[in-house]
């Protein structure tokens, strides 16, 4: 079918989350004439109950398609196809059980964040704090559009950018540190010896070539290795985590740690994606 753009369709008190979407070809598709979307705010880091992702899916099975996109970029649950009329039981339905909806058009979209301090030991800062207290503080611009266009806040806890905000978020946060990355040399021989395995065993190498795979794919080339020490020269390493995701129980990064800020990522059709940008 073709669809035809928007429409103004939502449920009270909230300018945001419901995206209306009719089909041109009503007669020709009458189960898919309307197919809005209801845009539901996720938790942070997308962690769940099974109770709660049952509830999600029952209260979506008695008022939409069935159809849901549960961790897209917009930072949101998408769940996909209703009518208008089921609108305000849908809502109805899911503030009963404690959600809510999340920002869409020219608003504050809803914030996401990586798993952060919870799961991750590469976090610089809590990932899933900010997120929390972005989207408590945003409240009325999630909810109520008052922006020329849609603004989109990712959080990820370390360089390896696990929310992917650099291609697809208006605001960054990205943890990273400021002093010298740790390391343990006992475990560095331990990786070129073969006992602990690269990547956590994420790949299909028996051992690690120190000089092959580590210092000599290192961005800046500020990492050495005599075949029993280590060495980087900090002030050159640009937080790439190349290294450190390679050897995890040998590298870590530092401890002076706390996030940077970039700006303006978006996707034109013309000239293709674009990455954020650090403001200095
Ligand atoms: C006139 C018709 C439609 C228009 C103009 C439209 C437009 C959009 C826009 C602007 C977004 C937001 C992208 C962003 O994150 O910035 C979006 C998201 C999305 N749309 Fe549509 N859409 C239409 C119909 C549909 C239909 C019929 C479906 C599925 C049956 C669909 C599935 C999705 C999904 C899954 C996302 C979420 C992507 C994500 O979060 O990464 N859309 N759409
Ligand atoms: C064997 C079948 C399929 C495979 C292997 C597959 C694989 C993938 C992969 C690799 C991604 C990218 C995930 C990421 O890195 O962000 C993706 C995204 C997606 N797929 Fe599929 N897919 C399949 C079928 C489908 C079907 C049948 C649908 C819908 C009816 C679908 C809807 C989507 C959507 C909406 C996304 C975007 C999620 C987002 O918003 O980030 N996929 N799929
Ligand atoms: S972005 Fe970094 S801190 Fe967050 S989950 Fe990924 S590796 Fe861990
Ligand atoms: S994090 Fe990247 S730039 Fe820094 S030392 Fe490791 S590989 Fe080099």
């Amino acid at each position: 079918t073709h669809w035809k753009h928007g429409g103004i369709v939502g449920v009270l008190g909230y300018g945001s989350g419901i995206i209306g979407r009719y089909s041109d070809l009503p007669e020709e598709y009458p189960g898919v004439e309307h197919f809005h979307t209801v845009r539901v705010n996720n938790p942070s880091a997308w962690y769940y109950t099974t109770a709660a992702l049952r509830d999600l899916c029952d209260i979506w099975d008695r008022h939409g398609s069935s159809v849901l996109n549960v961790h897209g970029s917009t930072g949101d649950m998408i769940f996909l196809g209703t009518t208008t009329d089921e609108l305000e039981p849908t809502f109805a339905e899911l503030t009963a059980k404690g959600w809510d909806l999340g920002g869409s058009g020219s608003a504050m979209w809803t914030p996401s964040c990586c798993v952060g301090k919870s799961r991750c030991e590469f976090a610089c800062y809590d990932t899933m704090d900010l997120c929390y207290q972005a989207t408590q503080n945003f409240q009325f611009e999630m909810h109520r559009p008052s922006f020329p266009y849609k603004f989109k806040i990712k959080c990820s806890g370390c360089p390896n950018d696990c929310v992917a905000s650099v291609a697809r978020a208006d605001l960054s946060v990205i943890g990273v540190w400021k002093d010298d990355i740790r390391i343990d040399q006992s475990a560095v021989q331990a990786y070129a010896g073969g006992e602990l395995k690269p990547r956590g065993g994420a790949t299909p190498y028996a051992k690690l070539d120190v000089e092959a795979d580590v210092t000599s794919l290192c961005p800046t080339y500020c990492m050495s290795y005599d075949g029993k020490k280590l060495s980087i020269d900090n002030k050159n390493c640009n937080h790439c985590m190349h290294c450190i995701d390679l050897m995890p129980q040998a590298l870590r990064p530092g401890t002076e740690t706390g996030a940077t800020l970039l700006l303006g990522s978006h996707a034109p059709i013309l000239e293709g994606a674009q990455m954020s940008w650090v403001i200095v």
